[in-house]
């Protein structure tokens, strides 16, 4: 019995380190970088305890925005939405921690800030849908298309943080 407690026990950190390495792409877009809203973001995310894993501010170009947004391509929006993203510099983050893509959806809010609950990044900091300042991954499908996408491999930085063991149990 002493041998399968200490197994399972064993079994328990190894899934919570795993579940702990969860990314999510996170961009400001060009209005948050414009509006100064940059740091206040990183702030949230880093205040919550998530890891920040890779940054950098670029000018991409339209079909960068385009294939960004692919999913989008059969919408109305979508030559406006790939122009503006592609009009000023973004903040292009991935962060990293247990169900980071859920929940940093969760901390943006709904995707019209009118929608989005006051406490969210959108319900605090915008006010109408086409200059709603973030971008977050929708899924965990999308996070690592995305991550791919903005991210070499060599921009992505492994390193544990010193707070890991008073984040979780
Ligand atoms: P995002 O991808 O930027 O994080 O936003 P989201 O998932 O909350 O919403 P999504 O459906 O992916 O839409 C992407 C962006 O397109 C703009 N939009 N405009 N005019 C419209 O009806 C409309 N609907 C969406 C928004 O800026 C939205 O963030
Ligand atoms: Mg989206």
């Amino acid at each position: 019995m002493g041998q399968n407690t200490a197994e399972s026990s064993v079994s328990l950190i190894n899934s919570s380190t795993m579940s702990n390495t969860e990314r999510t792409f996170i961009a400001v877009k060009p209005d948050g970088v414009q509006r100064g809203l940059v740091g206040e973001i990183i702030k949230r995310f880093e205040q919550r305890g998530f890891r920040l894993a890779a940054l950098k501010m670029v000018v991409v170009s339209e079909d960068h925005c385009k294939q960004h947004y692919i999913d989008l391509k059969a919408l109305p929006f979508y030559a406006g939405l790939c122009s503006f993203m592609h009009s000023g510099p973004v903040v292009a983050m991935i962060w990293e921690g247990l169900n980071v893509v859920k929940n940093g959806r969760l901390m943006l809010g709904e995707t019209n800030p009118a929608d989005s609950k006051p406490g969210s990044i959108r319900g605090d900091l915008c006010i109408t849908l086409g200059r709603n300042i973030i971008h977050g991954s929708d899924s965990l499908e999308s996070a690592n298309k995305e991550i791919a996408l903005w991210f070499k491999p060599e921009e992505i930085i492994e390193f544990k943080s010193c707070q890991q063991a008073f984040l979780y149990e």
